[in-house]
């Protein structure tokens, strides 16, 4: 969508506040001997208790109320019964509606103590996020931000999963601009002032596409290969980015 009033970045901001403090609150909650399904129970009451609903349930039939992938999963995990064990990587996005408005969000968080290579991937998997993010300005082309990101990649020497975009949001979970590549490109689209998109890179130890699995949802990293996605959603101002989707604390 584009926001042309405050009431408009009123609504944005208030789901944009929900999905963050749900996607923390479930970071938080987050234990060794947990199952996936129970993480995602607690996301689902916060979401509940906020009045708001599961955008991927709403809008796919996705049969959860957030996506958790964990280890060598990517994207779109099926919340189930998996057991969460301490030195595994796993990534929450939360994305809902409230009131009209839809915003999305994601992060991948390390239970416990992870190899220092995978805290490495983590730490700057975040760093192409925000640098990817520093890029949405009315004027720029789209393209800026996959160049940006890409830049990073190669110099830190990490690849980037080359078919999972970023994507217009605000009205509906995903909407123009649709495929928002996170890579090095060149799409000629530019960014104009109160356009809302998400940034949401997938830096890996060597996967470049992300395959699905027989479930139809669940996607890895081909070639194998451990992979964060950190995600945020954001407007373009005349003064920057603003990102709507910072929790209220932490
Ligand atoms: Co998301
Ligand atoms: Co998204």
């Amino acid at each position: 969508m584009t926001i042309t009033n405050a009431e408009e970045l009123a609504g944005l901001q208030a789901i944009g506040r929900i999905v963050a403090d749900t996607m923390q609150g479930m970071a938080r909650a987050m234990e060794p001997g947990m199952t996936t399904r129970e993480l995602d129970g607690i996301g689902r009451r916060l979401l509940e208790a906020a009045g708001a609903r599961s955008a991927p349930e709403v809008t796919y039939g996705f049969p959860g109320a957030t996506c958790i992938s964990v280890g060598e999963e990517i994207a779109h995990g099926i919340p189930g019964d998996r057991v969460l064990a301490a030195g595994e990587l796993v990534n929450i996005d939360v994305s809902a509606e409230k009131g009209g408005y839809f915003a999305d969000t994601g992060a991948s968080f390390a239970l416990g103590t992870v190899r220092p290579e995978v805290a490495r991937l983590a730490r700057d998997g975040k760093r192409a996020m925000e640098l990817g993010v520093a890029q949405v300005r009315p004027g720029r082309a789209l393209a800026d931000i996959g160049n940006a990101v890409g830049r990073f990649a190669s110099k830190r020497g990490y690849s980037l999963i080359r078919n999972l975009a970023s994507h217009g949001v605000g009205r509906k979970l995903h909407e123009y601009p649709e495929e928002i590549p996170t890579w090095p490109n060149r799409d000629r689209r530019r960014i104009h002032r109160g356009l809302v998109m998400t940034v949401e890179p997938f830096l890996s130890l060597g996967g470049r596409f992300a395959v699905a699995d027989r479930d139809g949802w669940t996607l890895r990293a081909a070639p194998r290969a451990l992979a964060v996605q950190y995600e945020h959603t954001v407007v373009a101002t005349d003064q920057g980015p603003l990102v709507v989707t910072r929790p209220s604390r932490g």
